[in-house]
């Protein structure tokens, strides 16, 4: 694991766009898993920029997102679809058709949690998979619980997560309970791992990172990855 510090937000994003990019230009039909939050915006706007300058061709690339709110369709600006085809994909050259999220609004959420799974590994795996941390140590939509879930599932939100979230909504009763989510497995599955993560994640970060490996800090199993980097902001 390697663990870099920086001195800004916006070196954090510089330095995530660039192992990001690097993934690109190696691989121009790599497949990203993709998270979204405050955390990757400003590397989602360095990949535009990059983009818009001629440096990297999304022409082929592949992503599949970490998750997606049950109940909210792709033109609701707060689905994780409208803050993907905002932030990166109606700005870069990708193909909408090879950018996949799970389906919020499927009438058979189990069955679509299938399908997704199936999907990701159809697409021959994920390359890199860019992750934020919640406070509470999630990854996806993985909440602290008694085990770790090993494929995408549908979860009910902790009541911590639905209010961290609730910034984004008028009320916090609008924010969705239930949300798709890849499997702690189906993150391991990744070739390679990017965890990013601002000053305020600092203490949940030293727990999943040098403490106990337990489902109680779902981010803790990224111990057990062989090649994960974490970019953290210095406090
Ligand atoms: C987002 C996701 C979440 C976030 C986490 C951190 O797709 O799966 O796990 O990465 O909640 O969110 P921010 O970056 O807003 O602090």
């Amino acid at each position: 694991m390697r663990i870099i510090e920086t001195a800004s937000y916006e070196e954090m994003s510089r330095l995530a766009a660039g192992i990001i990019g690097g993934q690109i230009l190696l691989k121009p039909d790599c497949v990203l898993g993709l998270a979204t939050g405050s955390s990757p915006i400003g590397t989602y706007e360095r990949l535009v920029a990059d983009c818009a300058s001629g440096l990297l061709d999304f022409s082929r690339v592949r992503t599949v997102n970490l998750d997606e709110y049950c109940g909210l369709g792709a033109e609701h600006p707060q689905s994780y679809r409208y803050f993907m085809d905002s932030h990166l994909f109606d700005r870069v050259n990708i193909p909408k058709e090879n950018t996949h999220l799970p389906d919020g609004i499927a009438e058979d959420p189990e069955a679509e949690c299938r399908r997704y799974e199936a999907l990701i590994d159809s697409l021959g795996g994920v390359d890199l998979q860019l992750l934020g941390v919640g406070h509470n140590g999630h990854i996806g939509f993985n909440e602290p619980q008694g085990d770790f879930p090993r494929y995408v599932h549908p979860v009910n939100l902790t009541e911590s997560t639905i209010k961290a979230n609730s910034r984004l909504f008028d009320r916090v009763e609008d924010v969705p309970t239930r949300a798709i989510t890849m499997g702690i497995g189906t993150i391991l599955k990744a070739e390679r791992i990017l965890l990013i993560a601002g000053a305020d994640k600092r203490d949940i970060l030293h727990r999943a990172l040098y403490g106990e490996i337990t489902p109680e800090v779902p981010a803790s199993v990224l111990q057990l990855h062989r090649d994960v980097t974490v970019i953290l902001v210095k406090g």
